[in-house]
């Protein structure tokens, strides 16, 4: 546990503490939960880890009704300095509104927060501000919840409302925690046989429309789940677990995960061809790690590099291609606003500015056109984003299509409307999360 030196004593930090500096750093610095959280873990007790997440997951969820509520009760907004005691104020509240913690523990904690956080002077501040809620609670919430609140970003709710007759459910289903999907590895055992394991166990499972996921009826630690080190099972979201599906990759393939880190898809598409040999290339070194550890549990075997996929040029001589032989089949999963996973990552609503979507778009674009040309004749590539956003979804794929002579649209198996272009997964409570799909196939002749 990390010391703080404040005057002659040492104060260990307290797991309230480095919430609101972990949510300071998110709101003021952009740095997301993902990045923070590992880091500050080693600062409190292991068993307070799932309070912190919970804390700082559950701001993010909810941060426009808590604003609304310090308003009400803050005269004057603390900035600059004093922003510690603001987020002070934020981790107070939400243990008060959302969690089981006894209202006097989460005000004591949260006052006796501001000395290791050398904002000490906002002692009696924080006090009476949590005390007086606690008191004025029922007046102050019929206040704060008279209208619905999308709990979102004006831009992004536009962006939906634009795009989506349900946008309402799609605002709902991202402020929901998300359920936990498992994907059963069918070179262990079926799906019905992993339920029936699972169930002796005392983990209740559900089946749904993908043969191979189990969504769990409470999310439990992967070190809890029946041979999970020796790769029988993988936590991968229900519409995640269609790429491999869609792709249908083959034994003796060459196939391309072009955006792979984490290595979630890498690891599907080699147990439906554990023969393929599969390059998986992400351009964040740090992010292959967990490529290499996921292929380990799984006992499979990839080429990983770390490469930029918008520059095949540069690394096909790294891995032995030749420019004219091209790949089989190329997955795709394109760097996007994550704008369909918004309910496993709240902090993205905070994260994401309207202005971050053009360029992502762009750069989707050259990703696509680069490595399209490394795709033998009648290869297929599929395109995946986690995004919600048409500009990098179905607009890009019809443009790419315009401008792709030898590019044709293939018909994806769920897809009851045949003229759409790719189709559109959307987040709801108990499915999965919001997620794209196009599958492209190259015409050996150019149209
Ligand atoms: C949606 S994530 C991929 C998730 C992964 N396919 C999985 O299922 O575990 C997108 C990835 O694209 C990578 N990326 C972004 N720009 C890239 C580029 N120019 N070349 C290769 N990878 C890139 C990011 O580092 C990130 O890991």
């Amino acid at each position: 546990m990390k010391k703080v030196k404040t005057g002659k004593k040492t104060t260990a930090l307290s797991t309230r503490a480095v919430a609101a500096q972990v949510i300071l750093q998110v709101l003021d610095q952009g740095k997301s939960l993902s990045a923070l959280l590992p880091e500050v873990q080693t600062q409190i007790k292991a068993q307070d880890l799932p309070l912190l997440q919970e804390i700082c997951f559950g701001i993010c969820r909810v941060l426009p009704r808590l604003e609304q509520i310090i308003r009400k009760l803050v005269d004057k907004s603390l900035k600059g300095k004093t922003r510690i005691a603001h987020c002070l104020l934020l981790v107070g509240l939400y243990q008060l509104l959302y969690t089981r913690v006894p209202a006097h523990a989460a005000v004591d904690e949260a006052v006796n927060a501001t000395k290791a956080l050398k904002v000490e002077s906002f002692r009696s501040l924080i006090n009476a501000v949590l005390r007086r809620f606690l008191r004025e609670q029922e007046t102050v919430l019929a206040e704060v919840d008279k209208h619905w609140q999308t709990l979102h970003p004006e831009w992004l709710v536009n962006q939906f409302k634009a795009a989506y007759s349900n946008w309402r459910e799609i605002v709902e289903a991202n402020n929901q925690k998300p359920p936990m999907w498992l994907r059963v590895n069918q070179r262990h055992c079926t799906t019905e046989n992993y339920q029936q394991l699972l169930a002796q166990h005392d983990i209740e499972s559900f089946k749904a429309d993908n043969p191979q996921a189990l969504r769990l009826a409470q999310a439990v630690a992967v070190s809890n789940l029946p041979n999970f080190d020796s790769g029988w099972v993988t936590v991968q979201d229900l519409h995640a677990q269609w790429s491999a599906l869609l792709l249908e990759p083959q034994d003796n393939d060459l196939i391309l995960d072009a955006c792979a880190a984490p290595g979630g898809k890498t690891t599907h598409i080699l147990e439906c061809a554990p023969n393929a040999r599969v390059v998986a290339l992400d351009v964040e070194e740090s992010r292959l790690k967990r490529v290499h550890e996921n292929l380990a549990r799984m006992k499979q075997t990839a080429q990983v590099i770390c490469a930029d996929a918008a520059h095949p040029d540069d690394w096909l001589k790294q891995i032995n291609v030749e420019s004219a032989v091209g790949f089989d089949r190329i997955l795709l999963d394109a760097p996007c606003s994550a704008t369909g996973v918004i309910r496993r990552h709240p902090d993205i609503k905070w994260l994401r500015q309207e202005a971050d979507i053009a360029p992502l778009v762009e750069l989707q674009a050259k990703i696509l056109t680069a490595l399209w040309e490394k795709l033998k004749p009648n290869g297929v590539l599929l395109y995946a984003t986690c995004s919600l956003l048409p500009y990098e979804n179905s607009l890009q794929i019809q443009r790419f299509l315009q401008q792709t002579p030898n590019a044709e649209l293939m018909l994806l198996p769920f897809q009851t409307d045949k003229s759409a272009v790719g189709f559109q997964f959307v987040p709801s409570p108990l499915g999965g999360d919001g997620f794209y799909y196009a599958k492209l196939r190259k015409t050996e002749i150019l149209k």
